[in-house]
């Protein structure tokens, strides 16, 4: 393995985040935390001092790899920007775009009767688009867009609208790619092309998008 990143700081966010209804239950995603985790390996592998802002995910924490766990979208925000200055940040993290505007203190009772239940949910921070407003903006901010339709360009305009250097489009809600799947494909868009990486394991793909990294922090 080389050591092309030796000396890179790299904070990468991973998984779920889940949002609480009440004690008992919460909204969430599907988000395993295997490509994010990946990434954040390989990177270590390639000697990055990486932090890894992982949600509630039953994986081990990769060698080398300083990790924060967090459970919602407001913590991992907290986390990734206390985590910064970075040369590079890559999120990976499946982030609920909505969070219940209250979370009961108690179990929610159904009434007698009662056919329909009424939450109001409220916009979480844009954790990606913040990280690359910063005053402390990384070198490299590195997006990903799980799409199940159009995914190239509703990919390039998260790209844009969120002023990204890359974002890797994935396919997700088919077998074999996506959420929870160990192999993946991603489409590496930038605003000077885009390359196709897989199919191959999360691992391979976390691979040569370190290198696509690497290059462009040389
Ligand atoms: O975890 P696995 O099971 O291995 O699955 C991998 C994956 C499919 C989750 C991963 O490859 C992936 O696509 N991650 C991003 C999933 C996603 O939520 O995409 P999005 O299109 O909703 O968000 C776009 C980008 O904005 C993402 O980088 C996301 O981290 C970020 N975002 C979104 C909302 C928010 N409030 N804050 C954010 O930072």
């Amino acid at each position: 393995m080389s050591a092309a990143l030796a000396g890179v700081r790299i904070v990468v966010s991973a998984g779920p985040t889940y949002e609480d209804i009440d004690p008992a239950r919460f909204l969430g995603n599907r988000s395993s935390g295997k490509m994010g985790f990946a990434v954040a390996a390989e990177a270590a592998a390639r000697g990055a001092q990486v932090v890894l802002v992982a949600g509630p995910v039953h994986l081990p924490t990769p060698a080398g790899v300083q990790r924060i766990d967090v459970r919602s979208a407001r913590q991992m925000h907290a986390a990734v920007l206390s985590a910064l200055p970075c040369d590079a940040y890559i999120g990976a993290a499946a982030v609920a775009d909505f969070t219940p505007r209250m979370t009961s203190p108690q179990k929610i009772k159904k009434q007698a009767g009662q056919e329909t239940l009424m939450l109001e949910l409220v916009k979480t921070s844009d954790i990606l688009a913040e990280v690359a407003a910063s005053p402390q903006r990384p070198r490299l901010v590195v997006g990903f867009a799980a799409e199940t339709e159009q995914v190239a360009e509703y990919a390039r305009d998260k790209l844009l609208r969120k002023r990204l250097d890359l974002i890797c489009a994935n396919q997700v809600g088919q077998a074999g790619a996506g959420f929870e799947s160990d192999d993946n494909a991603l489409l590496v868009i930038s605003a000077e092309g885009q390359q196709a990486l897989g199919p191959a394991s999360k691992q391979t793909l976390a691979g040569q998008l370190l290198d696509l990294l690497a290059e462009r922090l040389a």
